[in-house]
């Protein structure tokens, strides 16, 4: 198992005060910070471009995590790794060749995701587990900030472990949508890594303390898993 990563999520911060927000959420012990680029086509919703993600870079030393919503992911790649993306995750629903798209991201010595939407089945991935470093299992549909968890997905996450171990794979799983201090758990025990985390991390004034919240309740859940039953005392 890979090390728990909390990835704030900057759709959910205040753009008025990117700066600031940025520095908290590194200050406050963020391990990456997810970037939500959506296009109107692919979701129904626009965010930002590769400007934007350029500035961000320049304003933060955290690796962004690059999370395309987009139909033709391809035609932005180069952008984004020159805005300075450590990872770009693309969606397998996109309309591009999802291989050549992967080779692409390669080609740059980045590393390459594939994300999938709560509706397609995992199956629509499997054929791309041994060349990817991060699987992005959505548990909202992907478009806005601030949904319900949806606890159905973490059968996929379950299924990814169990691939990823047959397999030999190297890819980490990350969660996106709905996460919080409670959510958390059935994310965790089903063996998701890196948490994206955007309304439960922005809303709160001490991003250092939701953070840590966020760590300590995935620590706990672990351990409750991870324990033998107690024997009852007869
Ligand atoms: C949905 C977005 C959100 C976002 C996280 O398309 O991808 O999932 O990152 O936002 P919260 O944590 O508010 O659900
Ligand atoms: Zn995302």
């Amino acid at each position: 198992m890979n090390p728990l990563l909390i990835a704030p999520s900057i759709i959910a911060a205040d753009f008025g005060y990117l700066r600031a927000d940025l520095a908290r959420a590194e200050q406050g012990g963020a391990d990456l910070l997810h970037v939500d680029i959506m296009d109107g086509h692919f979701v129904p919703n626009i965010t930002f471009g590769p400007a934007i993600v350029k500035t961000m870079k320049s304003l933060t030393k955290l690796p962004l995590d690059v999370h395309l919503m987009i139909s033709r992911p391809r035609k932005f790649i180069t952008d984004f790794v020159e805005a300075g993306a450590a990872n770009i995750t693309f969606h397998i629903e996109c309309e591009d060749v999802i291989r050549t798209a992967l080779d692409e991201i390669i080609y740059y010595s980045r590393k390459p995701g594939l994300a999938i939407k709560p509706r397609t089945p995992l199956s629509a991935v499997k054929e791309y587990l041994g060349s990817i470093d991060r699987l992005l299992i959505m548990t909202v549909e992907p478009g806005f900030g601030g949904q319900k968890f949806m606890p159905d997905m973490m059968s996929k996450v379950r299924q990814a472990v169990d691939w990823r171990r047959e397999g030999g794979f190297r890819y980490d799983i990350e969660v996106d949508g709905g996460l919080n201090r409670s959510t958390i758990w059935d994310a965790v025990r089903a063996g998701a890594e890196v948490i994206v985390a955007g309304t439960s991390v922005f809303s709160q004034l001490d991003l250092g303390y939701a953070i840590q919240d966020l760590r300590d309740n995935a620590r706990e859940a672990l351990a409750y898993l991870n324990e033998p039953p107690v024997e009852e005392e007869r």
